[in-house]
């Protein structure tokens, strides 16, 4: 089953077409597929092991492409971080890896490491600390002394200092309490409509995922198994067929 609905919308801010990924002898994506709309949030779901996390590393030039295109605003690219960064897309990996020893601003400054003007960059971390008032409060504190919830919003803040097109998270819930995980994905909302920032997200929890996300891609074994909007995936129960 791979493809079943036409996408309503294709107006492709980034699109994958029949990406190759190998590490070594293991093949990781084996033509994967998919695209997303400026200004949309998609979900890349499917069992672990399936190659959600390569999908995003691939996008971001940390995971080697063997063949397929990437294809950014129209112009096909060869995916390398620094580049991409520069063309405005951002990678919040998995595992919250925020610097412990250092405070809550300056793990928010090193997002910003590009931006050339002072103004600009204090202007930056304003725009981000609106969009999150709990680290507001904690600016001065050790990111090691912060929750485990506060410590993803932070590391997507400091995703946002570059001030993307495209945000990419990796499973940024996991491990986090269901009231922690409603409060993130209310945040990944809003960024989104009042940023106006596209995103694709990992994640397994469909039920969350399903308030944010208008569509949603399901990958088994480096391919494509299905793709629809989030509530079809829901009603069809793919998921769950994927998982066997
Ligand atoms: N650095 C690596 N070296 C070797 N194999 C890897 C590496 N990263 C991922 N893999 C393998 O690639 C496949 C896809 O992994 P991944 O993209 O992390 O899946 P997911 O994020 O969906 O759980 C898995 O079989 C995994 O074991
Ligand atoms: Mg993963």
């Amino acid at each position: 089953m791979s493809q079943t609905k036409s996408p309503k919308v294709y107006n492709p801010l980034l699109e994958l077409k029949n990406i190759h990924v190998s590490y070594g002898g293991v093949k990781a994506l084996v033509g994967a597929s998919m695209f997303i709309n400026t200004g949309e949030i998609v979900a890349l779901m499917g069992p672990n092991g399936a190659g959600k996390s390569t999908i995003l590393k691939a996008i971001f030039g940390l995971a080697p492409i063997g063949s397929g295109e990437v294809i950014f605003e129209s112009e096909k690219i060869k995916p390398i971080s620094h580049e991409v960064v520069e063309m405005g897309i951002s990678f919040v990996p998995q595992g919250r890896r925020v610097f412990h020893h250092l405070t809550v601003l300056e793990n928010i400054e090193i997002g910003g490491f590009n931006i050339k003007s002072a103004n600009e960059r204090k202007e930056r971390i304003e725009m981000v600390l609106d969009l999150f008032p709990a680290l507001r409060a904690k600016i001065k504190a050790k990111s090691g002394t912060l929750s485990g919830g506060q410590q993803q919003m932070l590391a997507i803040a400091r995703g946002l200092m570059i001030d993307p097109k495209l945000l990419l998270l990796d499973e940024p819930t996991l491990g986090l309490s269901p009231k922690i995980v409603k409060e993130v994905f209310k945040i990944i909302k809003e960024i989104n409509v009042r940023r106006g920032i596209a995103i694709c997200i990992v994640e397994h929890n469909l039920k969350s995922v399903l308030d944010i996300a208008t569509r949603a891609y399901v990958l088994k074994s480096g391919h494509n198994f299905y793709e629809g909007p989030t509530g079809e995936v829901i009603s069809t129960g793919v998921l769950a067929k994927a998982m066997l």
